[in-house]
């Protein structure tokens, strides 16, 4: 694709192209609501577009038509609220964690949380304590966290209010979220679930349980990721009784805009309803289409996925052709520009598939097709060797860092030159997705050799800019 001037340029170009989605947002584009009958929103999307006139009640004093789709929400999920996010789950985040607890306390949080968790406690002036998730010895990745180490960390720090997880983790990875609630509240804590990639979860019978039926005080779910609204409209759940749902209102006001969208407020509308009358239908075809991908990509010589194994999110498709000599990221190159196929995520050699409510019996065998050409091309055309896996299982990361206040003004600097310096932004290589240094963590040298070995291996780290720069403190 010839590189676009524009965003609507951009945009244009890619839809002439007949592609195939493999990453979000979950609707999977406009064959999802036409299903349904929506054609009138869909032709007249730009009408959609109001804002508070009277009778379209208020997103922040909801009495009428809002408060009737959150209501809906509250029953599809089965708890005391539900309100809907238009800043994506990221306001969610913030917000629950903002009411839950108060400035010089700490969260509790998995240390492979999203960076909206590290923003909350920037902005809430509170204090964390890291729980680290388990490692999936066998694919490298990042898994549960364990109930064990919740109960022992609450019990070593008295200022722990709350404490906030992500489950499923971006590879599907879901935490035992039951006992960890009876943990929780046996110690009388605010359980906030980031369930952010897990909206679906509620609804299937062959996923692990949902957050808010397990018990979780407030649960977070992007709807967008994997069921049909649009990007950046979410779900925030609310079940506890230690949190005052008001104090939550409050601050879910102070951190989203003050125009929010009715184009998203009614893709929020319309999920809801199609969940309502079809959701057991499309379920079932979820089911149904991922047992007969799985079977069919179960065969390709050189493949392997992390499977239906039990405690995952197993929509979210994890696949590893390393075998074959390939990276996670030339396979997903070689998806796009010989099959037009577009997938979530890559890390090491691993290639994650989001599959999302919106995704046809076409699509995954348009996959299943690709992945048995490469597997075979590659065969017939001999195997490369897959180096970088080997050496940096060599490398050993550095221990845990000293932590500090996380700063709030910040500065760039060279990687180099950051020994240390207080780090800003978390520096996180993928796999496993677990940050290597935090906000408010000291860099040092081994950290920096660490980092510098792992980008000559060609691996990913984010948190530092394409210049090799890192953002500190000033
Ligand atoms: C684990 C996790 N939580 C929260 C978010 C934020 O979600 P949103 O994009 O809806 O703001 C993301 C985004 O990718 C995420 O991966």
């Amino acid at each position: 694709m010839a590189i676009s001037t524009s965003l609507y340029d951009f945009i244009t170009d890619y839809l002439k192209k007949d592609t195939v989605s493999f990453h979000m947002p979950g609707h999977k584009g406009s064959k999802f609501y036409k299903r349904f009958g929506y054609h009138n929103f869909l032709e007249r999307i730009m009408e959609f577009d109001i804002s508070e006139i009277p009778g379209a009640d208020n997103l922040f004093q909801a009495e009428s038509i809002i408060r009737g789709v959150q209501e809906q929400y509250a029953m599809l999920y089965g708890c005391k609220r539900s309100y809907i996010l238009i800043n994506g789950s990221s306001a969610g985040n913030i917000a629950a964690v903002l009411a839950s607890v108060n400035r010089g306390k700490q969260l509790l949080m998995a240390r492979n949380s999203h960076k909206s968790v590290f923003n909350a406690l920037t902005l809430g002036g509170i204090r964390p304590v890291y729980v680290h998730p388990e490692i999936v010895e066998e694919y490298g990745l990042s898994g549960a966290i364990p109930p064990s180490e919740i109960e022992r960390l609450i019990i070593e720090n008295p200022d722990v209010q709350a404490i906030m997880l992500t489950s499923p983790n971006y590879y599907g990875f879901c935490s035992d979220i039951k006992t960890i609630a009876d943990i929780a509240h046996k110690y009388k804590k605010v359980l906030i679930v980031d369930e952010a990639h897990g909206a679906h979860l509620h609804f299937s019978n062959f996923l692990p349980p949902s957050a808010i039926s397990s018990g979780a005080d407030i649960v977070i779910n992007s709807t967008h990721k994997t069921l049909g609204s649009f990007t950046q409209s979410a779900a925030l759940h609310f079940n506890s009784e230690l949190v005052d749902p008001y104090v939550l209102e409050d601050k879910l006001q102070c951190i989203q805009s003050t125009s929010p969208s009715y184009i998203l407020m009614t893709s929020m509308e319309i999920t809801a309803k199609i969940l309502e009358q079809h959701g057991e239908i499309l379920m079932k075809e979820w089911y149904d289409n991922l047992n007969m991908f799985y079977d069919r990509i179960q065969k390709i010589p050189g493949l392997r996925t992390t499977g239906k194994m039990e405690g995952i999110d197993w929509t979210k498709i994890n696949l590893t052709m390393g075998e074959l000599g390939f990276t996670g990221s030339e396979l997903d190159k070689i998806l796009i520009e010989d099959y037009n196929i577009y997938t979530e995520l890559f890390t090491g050699d691993w290639l994650m598939a989001l599959s999302g409510i919106g995704n046809n019996k076409e699509d995954y065998n348009w996959l299943a097709d690709a992945l048995e050409d490469i597997s075979r091309k590659a065969i017939s055309s001999g195997i490369k060797e897959l180096k970088s896996k080997q050496k940096k299982a060599a490398l050993t990361p550095p221990k845990q860092a000293t932590m500090f206040e996380i700063p709030v003004e910040v500065k760039k600097v060279k990687l180099e030159d950051s020994e240390g310096m207080i780090c800003g932004r978390s520096i996180i290589p993928y796999p496993p997705g677990i940050p290597l240094v935090c906000p408010g963590e000291r860099i040092d040298a081994d950290a920096i050799t660490y980092i510098k070995a792992l980008r000559e291996l060609g691996e990913r780290v984010i948190g530092i800019s394409e210049f090799g720069e890192v953002i500190v403190g000033i």
